[in-house]
């Protein structure tokens, strides 16, 4: 079936009532690189014309939900430490998930504001991410199981699915199917994906390229590439929605060269020592470095926020809203 053709997107032009950049930096201020990558990605959640509010709606493979919750204007405290609930930093460099681990502690405090709208449902895989994710009370339901099988919501129950895993599962034409069925009909789905251009702007997922560099590449990898399961073009997308009765309403690019090369070299590889320090420190003097180390990475990266994050003509992801015919 031949695709219609592709509208230019446009983005709303409405600004974000918070400051993403620092809400995501002091969510996880270990790691400035993946607060950037994903305070870009909630802009881009929060500029398209539709956001995934109306109800019921779906969080897809949410994890502990820090990231809807933040992107639909929650916000915590500068006491809210992410890092307190890591574990397995012995096992990082076998690819453990040092985040699938829950320390048992009560973070509910540390929300400074709820976010306007939470989610009917949220669904993944790992039980200890939904643990975190009840501390945030942002979804009425959380169920565990595995999204490569039929989900667990009846025919045309859905106004909203949000998902940014569909690439971390197994079959793009088992998902477009199931994504029709729970979507009530003007249900609206929105997709983050990574577009097939890809790995051109990360070079740890390019070992061929440059084979003299191919162990280091692979250490700062650490595995990322064997989660991207698939990736199809932005015509292909549209033409298997159209299939299963979704049509494509808005799209766009994101997440430049300049920020996915930040993305791919990071901090990560010293996420277990930079863990551990923190964690060897009183509460008081965790709180204080923290700051300073907060107020350093949104100097740095301001202008690159400011600078990437409406760019639509290029980038490695693909946002997408398809509506329910
Ligand atoms: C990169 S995280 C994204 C989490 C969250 N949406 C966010 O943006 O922070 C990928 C999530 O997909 C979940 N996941 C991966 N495979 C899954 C599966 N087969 N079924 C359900 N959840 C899965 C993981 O547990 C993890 O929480």
């Amino acid at each position: 079936m031949k695709p219609a053709l592709l509208k230019t997107p446009k983005t709303t032009g409405k600004k974000p009532k918070h400051d993403l950049l620092r809400e995501f930096l002091n969510a996880m201020w270990l790691r400035p690189e993946a607060a950037l990558f994903l305070a870009i990605s909630a802009h881009v959640l929060h500029t398209a014309p539709y956001r995934p509010s109306r109800k019921p709606s779906l969080d897809l493979g949410a994890g502990n939900g820090l990231f809807s919750f933040l992107a639909a204007g929650g916000s915590l405290t500068p006491d809210y430490d992410y890092y307190t609930h890591a574990g397995h930093l012995d096992k990082f460099w076998k690819h453990a998930d040092i985040y699938d681990h829950f320390a048992g502690q009560g973070q509910s405090r540390f929300i400074a504001r709820m976010p306007d709208d939470r989610f009917t449902y949220a669904y993944d895989h790992k039980e200890n991410l939904k643990k975190q994710a009840d501390l945030l009370n942002f979804y009425d339901a959380y169920g565990v199981g595995d999204a490569n099988k039929r989900w667990p919501y009846p025919d045309g129950e859905l106004q909203s699915v949000f998902s940014n895993i569909f690439y971390w599962l197994d079959n793009p034409r088992f998902l477009f199917p199931e994504l029709a069925r729970v979507l009530a009909p003007r249900g609206k789905a929105f997709l983050a994906l990574q577009d097939p251009s890809f790995p051109k702007f990360c070079p740890s997922y390019q070992t061929g390229k440059f084979p003299k560099y191919a162990d280091v590449l692979k250490l700062l990898n650490r595995g990322r590439a064997d989660s991207s399961l698939w990736r199809l073009s932005l015509k292909e997308l549209e033409a298997l929605g159209k299939k299963n009765g979704l049509k494509l309403v808005y799209h766009r690019r994101y997440l430049t060269d300049m920020v996915l090369k930040i993305w791919d070299i990071g901090l990560r590889p010293f996420s277990p020592v930079l863990i551990r320090m923190a964690n060897s420190l009183s509460a008081q003097d965790r709180l204080q470095c923290k700051k300073e180390w907060v107020d350093i990475c949104v100097n740095l990266l301001r202008p690159i926020y400011e600078s990437e994050k409406d760019v639509t003509n290029q980038g490695g992801y693909l946002y997408l809203i398809f509506e329910k015919q």
